[in-house]
């Protein structure tokens, strides 16, 4: 059964964990949602381990529209998320409603995310006004990396998670489904999931939020360049397919591969006139 925004609540109030995790391209989301994941994000992050920025902010609206509709094709039964792109919304609720829009119709996705707390009220209240479902995302917030001054972790000071605690409550009243909270320290994560009546989503914030959500390349070692220390590796996927891609070259390169077996064959005497 397809999940709906009303499941991924139904999954809070039972105190069932939310799990959700990032694809980019059809194969992976067919995994990803054969496996069980209740939402498939189509994050922003596809600039840096799909497409080798250094940062998410180079990412466009055509990049992002590209992969969600893979993605689309791959999930039959997680809800998909698209991400808004840096500048594609901070600019105007106006803006904002055209592009979230065109992540609905043009890329097929069920619900947007966007980076902001408070100052995002009024745009997502604007978006869900017109049936959009919106995630909301706090904490760092990668595309105010330079603003932020690097990877840190957010909200340490009394005042910084009040700041925090007020941005959430200020998205949920905006009418967010849910709310991504990206390197928040554990106590402050689990204050406000227990303060918010929507779902937390953690990533590098500990056990206490509704769901948890990683960047799939992260997690199965496929993206090397830089490991964030919230990511636990289940696989070394890099390794794993360096070793199968130097096997072909070498078999290649000796005439070990391939055999006949990997190829069509015909009746010889048919080429004899030739
Ligand atoms: O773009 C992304 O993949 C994200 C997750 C890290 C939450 O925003």
């Amino acid at each position: 059964m397809p999940i709906t925004i009303n499941k991924i609540q139904e999954l809070k109030n039972a105190g069932e964990k939310i799990v959700m995790l990032t694809a980019y391209d059809y194969s992976t989301a067919k995994v990803v949602d054969e496996a069980g994941a209740h939402l498939i994000l189509v994050g922003d992050t596809l600039g840096m381990v799909i497409l080798g920025y250094s940062t998410t902010i180079p990412v466009t609206m055509e990049d992002m529209l590209h992969h969600i509709k893979a993605v689309v094709r791959g999930a039959k039964n997680a809800l998909v998320i698209g991400d808004m792109p840096f500048m594609t919304y901070q600019t105007s609720p106006k803006d904002a409603l055209r592009n979230a829009g065109r992540m609905l119709k043009e890329g097929g996705c069920q619900a947007i995310k966007l980076e902001g707390g408070a100052i995002m009220a009024e745009t997502t209240r604007r978006i869900v006004g017109s049936g959009i479902p919106v995630m909301g995302h706090i904490g760092l917030t990668p595309q105010s990396i330079h603003q932020l001054g690097g990877h840190r972790v957010q909200g340490k000071t009394s005042d910084a998670a009040k700041r925090l605690l007020d941005d959430a409550l200020a998205l949920e009243q905006a009418g967010a489904f849910a709310i991504v909270l990206e390197l928040v320290p554990i106590e402050l994560a689990r204050l406000i999931t227990g303060r918010l009546r929507i779902p937390t989503i953690g990533i590098g914030a500990g056990p206490y939020c509704d769901g948890q959500v990683l960047v799939i390349n992260d997690m199965l070692g496929l993206y090397t360049d830089f490991v964030p220390k919230h990511t636990k590796l289940y696989a070394r996927m890099a390794s794993t397919m360096k070793d199968a891609v130097s096997q072909y070259c070498d078999e290649v390169k000796s005439g070990a591969f391939p055999s006949d077996e990997h190829a069509a064959s015909m009746d010889e005497s048919l080429l004899k006139d030739l």
